[in-house]
């Protein structure tokens, strides 16, 4: 079988129809300044994550440097350069949290799933983050599974019961 690869990473990209809408996403927004930004958020939304063929392709189609977009993608906490797991769990770790015991709301939950801070575990049902303040102080400590949240963690035994509704 012929390879396509256009980075000589040995990838089959072309063959890949999330390369070409990515391109067709890239082609549209091209005459826009600092697009840089809204193509990597399309490309995280396609692929799920911005591997490094991903983001050489963006660097190719686009002309920004793999430096500028590697750094973007590590800095900004929407974009993952690693494959996400179903279910994010989100423990937030600001002041009002950290105090009302956040960390052992963290460590409960790392036990749990046997994985570090931004890990994934290996079924790829959880990817584990520590956030920033989520806004919602008064219900420390706190913790998100996607859209959920949940509050006054003070008994981490509550834990893995939580986990396991996401597991069905
Ligand atoms: S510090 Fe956790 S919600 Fe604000």
């Amino acid at each position: 079988m012929q390879n396509d690869c256009a980075c000589n990473c040995g990838c089959n990209k072309t063959d890949d129809p999330r390369f070409a809408e990515l391109k067709t996403f890239i082609d549209s927004v091209k005459e826009v300044k600092g697009n840089t930004m809204a193509v990597l958020q399309e490309a995280q939304h396609i692929f799920g994550y911005l591997p490094l063929e991903v983001q050489r392709y963006i660097s190719e189609e686009t002309g920004v440097s793999m430096a500028e977009l590697y750094g973007i993608a590590t800095f900004y906490s929407q974009f993952a350069i690693t494959p996400r797991g179903k279910h994010h769990v989100g423990i937030c770790l600001g002041t009002a949290c950290y105090v009302k015991g956040a960390q052992k709301v963290l460590d409960k939950v790392l036990q749990e799933l046997d994985v570090n801070v931004g890990g994934t575990t290996p079924d790829s049902l959880f990817t584990v983050d520590a956030t920033r303040c989520l806004g919602c102080c008064g219900l420390a400590p706190v913790m998100m599974i996607d859209d959920d949240v949940y509050a006054n963690l003070d008994d981490t035994d509550v834990i893995p019961g939580i986990l396991e509704k996401y597991r069905g």
